[in-house]
């Protein structure tokens, strides 16, 4: 019997994780299925105790459940601690529930292995404090910067998040007026700004010559910030398919040891 693996979220009708997983599984004759589940508002907890409890091996979460799942975990990876937020839950031998966080390994590896983008020394701007920033802040971090500033629209949510990176490396808060002058080397979007297809409200010119542009989201067309960082001159601006199959990926490894080759995938994706 083939070992059981879902994502559950709120829509989830057009979730990549099934095709990624499968892709994963084949290239690797790993023996499991992986199926998608909508979760219900009320009955979250519920459901994800049900399908551990009916075998379930692994369960991928996405919006809005990931705070919740932070939650419900027994126990947490230092990167789910940091992030509040939860995207992977393994079931442990004991039968504990262990959630994990890898968006932000997702965005590092997509951005440096798969780019060849270094990140020690470079200015970072991070807009957006967020559930999505909180996953990939401490992980940006961790690549030394020069900076990491933040910025978000309120900015009662930047201030807190750098509060809770104290120590971790240089990181500040800024307000997006006060970015008018300023050059960075990489921003970052992880703002729900383009689900309206809108951009956060940043001047123009603030993209270093040779600068790159990431949007954590991503849709079959080109998004709004990637259009925008063409319009700067990024020297790439990225939408965010490489960060899901790099956390898809990061997530295979922590349920079943094997790390899948991404590119293959990557390539699938790109192409559908
Ligand atoms: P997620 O888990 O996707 O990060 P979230 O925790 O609700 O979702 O955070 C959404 C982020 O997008 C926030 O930083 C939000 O800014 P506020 O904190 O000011 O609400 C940001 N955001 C959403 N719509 C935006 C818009 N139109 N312009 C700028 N920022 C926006």
């Amino acid at each position: 019997m083939p070992d059981r693996y879902a994502v559950i979220g709120n829509p989830i009708e057009h979730s990549k994780s099934p095709v990624i997983h499968a892709a994963f599984a084949k290239q690797t004759a790993e023996n499991l299925i992986y199926g998608k589940i909508l979760g219900d508002p009320v009955q979250f907890e519920q459901e994800t105790e049900r399908f551990f409890r009916q075998g379930g091996r692994g369960l991928n979460v996405t919006v809005p459940f990931k705070e919740r799942a932070w939650r419900l975990a027994a126990s947490l990876s230092k990167r789910a601690q940091r992030a509040e937020a939860v995207n992977t839950l393994i079931k442990m031998p004991d039968g504990t529930l262990r959630g994990e966080n890898t968006d932000g390994t997702g965005l590092i590896r997509d951005l440096t292995v798969n780019h060849g983008c270094l990140l020690g020394g470079r200015s970072i701007l991070l807009l957006g404090a967020g559930g999505a920033a909180r996953g990939v802040a401490g992980p940006l971090l961790e690549q030394g910067p020069e900076r990491l500033l933040i910025a978000n629209r309120t900015i009662s949510k930047a201030q807190y998040l750098v509060q809770q990176l104290a120590g971790e490396g240089n990181t500040d808060w800024i307000a997006l007026e006060d970015l008018e002058g300023r050059q960075f080397d990489l921003i970052i979007n992880s703002t729900a700004a383009g689900l309206n297809a809108e951009v956060p409200a940043v001047p123009d010119g603030i993209l270093a010559p040779g600068g790159w542009v990431y949007d954590l989201m991503y849709a079959s067309e080109p998004t709004a910030f990637v259009k925008w960082g063409r319009s700067q001159h990024a020297f790439k601006s990225l939408d965010g398919l490489g960060m899901l199959v790099e956390q898809a990926a990061e997530s295979f490894f922590l349920w079943r040891g094997v790390r899948p080759l991404t590119a293959p995938v990557i390539a699938m994706l790109s192409a559908a």
